[in-house]
């Protein structure tokens, strides 16, 4: 049994703003329940305040010149030990836990994200009295990037793993900001955590970490190299024998076509007819004509440049002259969202979008859609187009990342030995020539079943890929310079 600290800046359903929180709300669960010891550690925002009410106080520390309480709880509906790092000045505030009302980073960020990391350091260290030590500490994104860097000061030290979750997202700063921050002077240092005049979180953990991955075989492939590696390719081949690229899984109880408790109507893959309830539901939900016979397209994410929405917007004209409804959950680059306002009030019929964020409504979209449109510019992973497979919902995927291997094309033979799972555009096809190809298969009626039978086969819950993090935990644990004695 190992002892893992999980420390992650979102977790579901304390709180989400992307597949970061779904995967730290699932792993450490799927990782206790095959018996390893985890403690999931992120901040106390004032949203994950509300959901668990008081708790225990179980350590305080100034950090900063700043009181910090560790306080103590279960991630809700699991056994997952949760610590909350417990600063108001940085963490007491409402909303996005990056962002401001504006929409903006909060001008703290570097301050506040820091902070998280000093204290996670110091419980790896042991240094709280908390009577548990991890033998390794498992870092997600940019926002712990700073603890492999400063475990590497410790003269004994638990291992690190950093996953990356999303090379666009770096925590890059200023000199200025790294100057108030107190670190060790070496940390500015193109060696090490400086990138291009910036100081970077990420390469805190690219640079440190005893061992990295990608949130798939591919992303870990494809971010060596500089279309997708962001200035950080060569770091990332450099130190490509420590690199590797595990799945994501998903959560099945709360992705659950059969009990999922947003729907009017459950169904599984025997009573996959049921379906069509939903659909109607949905139509109804977002003013779309009633029509059971037409393919409804959906879409959930963050209206940003990586989910591919230019390319979507590119192809609506086309789309809008095809037998199609499309149904869009979103919110994020306010020119997107107006773009398909505009659109979807001069096409009421075909298009409509609901700008925000409704988790009821991203599972009323995966379970009354027929197919799932994601045309990701790049995706690490991706977690919709798996709720989609589950949900008998075929996704329209671009070849990149985790897309390309989750998703099976539909073609002469993958149809014939049942292995078709959906749409796999590539650079040989248009996003309206991938979504042709899905409406003459939606026509073969036999053939669409028995490809949504395929997808709701598939098994992408987290019980083989939490086995593949154990053993990446204790490969990792064997490249540890400096293991802490008697941990
Ligand atoms: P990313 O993390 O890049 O945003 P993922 O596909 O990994 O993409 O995960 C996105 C998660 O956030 C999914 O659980 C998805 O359902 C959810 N999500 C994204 N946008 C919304 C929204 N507007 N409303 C509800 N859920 C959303
Ligand atoms: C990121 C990626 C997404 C991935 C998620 C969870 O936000 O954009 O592809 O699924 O992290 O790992």
């Amino acid at each position: 049994m190992s002892k893992i600290l999980f420390a992650t800046s979102e977790a579901y359903p304390l709180i989400k703003t992307g597949g970061l929180a779904d995967v730290s709300g699932s792993l450490p669960r799927a990782l206790v329940s095959q018996k390893q010891d985890v403690r999931l550690i992120l901040p106390a925002y004032a949203d994950v305040m509300e959901k668990v009410g008081s708790c225990k106080t179980i350590a305080s520390q100034v950090v900063d010149g700043l009181t910090v309480n560790i306080l103590e709880t279960r991630l809700p509906g699991t056994k997952v030990k949760t610590w909350l790092v417990d600063c108001p000045e940085y963490f007491d505030r409402p909303g996005n836990p990056y962002l401001d009302e504006h929409n903006e980073d909060w001008h703290d960020n570097a301050e506040r994200f820091t902070l998280f990391c000093r204290v996670v350091v110091a419980v790896a260290l042991n240094q709280l009295e908390l009577n548990w030590q991890p033998d390794l500490v498992h870092c997600n994104d940019w926002q712990t990037g700073l603890v492999p860097a400063l475990l590497d000061e410790a003269p004994q030290r638990p291992a690190t793993l950093f996953t990356i979750h999303n090379m666009a997202y770096q925590g890059l700063f200023p000199f200025d900001t790294f100057a108030k921050l107190s670190l060790p002077d070496h940390f500015w240092h193109h060696e090490t955590l400086e990138f291009h005049d910036y100081f970077s979180f990420m390469k805190g953990g690219l640079v440190y970490a005893d061992s990295i991955n990608a949130v798939s075989p591919t992303y870990a492939e494809e971010i060596k190299t500089p279309e997708f590696g962001y200035g950080l390719d060569g770091l990332l081949r450099y130190r490509q024998s420590v690199v590797s690229g595990i799945l994501n899984g998903i959560d099945t109880t709360e992705w659950n076509p059969g009990t999922d408790k947003y729907l009017v109507q459950t169904y599984n893959r025997r009573t996959l007819s049921k379906k069509q309830i939903n659909k109607a539901a949905l139509q109804q939900h977002f003013s779309l004509p009633a029509e059971p016979d037409t393919l409804l397209l959906g879409f959930i994410g963050r209206l940003v440049e990586q989910k591919g929405v230019d390319d979507i917007l590119q192809a609506l004209p086309a789309l809008m002259e095809l037998p199609i409804q499309i149904a869009i959950l979103g919110s994020g680059q306010p020119y997107y969202e107006q773009d398909f306002l505009d659109w979807a009030q001069r096409h009421p019929q075909k298009i409509a979008i609901t700008v925000g964020y409704d988790e009821a409504l991203a599972h009323q979209i995966e379970a009354g859609s027929d197919a799932f449109l994601m045309p990701s510019r790049f995706e690490p992973c991706g977690l919709n187009q798996l709720y989609s497979l589950r949900y008998g919902t075929l996704p329209v995927v671009r070849d990149v990342g985790g897309l390309k291997d989750t998703v099976t094309d539909s073609q002469v033979e993958t149809l014939e030995n049942n292995s078709a799972t959906g749409i796999v555009f590539s650079k040989d096809e248009t996003l309206v020539e991938a979504i042709q190809r899905l409406l003459t298969l939606y026509k073969d009626t036999p053939k669409w079943k028995q490809v949504q039978h395929n997808a709701m086969q598939q098994d992408n819950s987290w019980s083989h890929r939490a086995c593949a993090y154990i053993e990446l935990y204790e490969q990792t644990t064997g490249r540890n310079p400096r293991p802490v004695k008697n941990a």
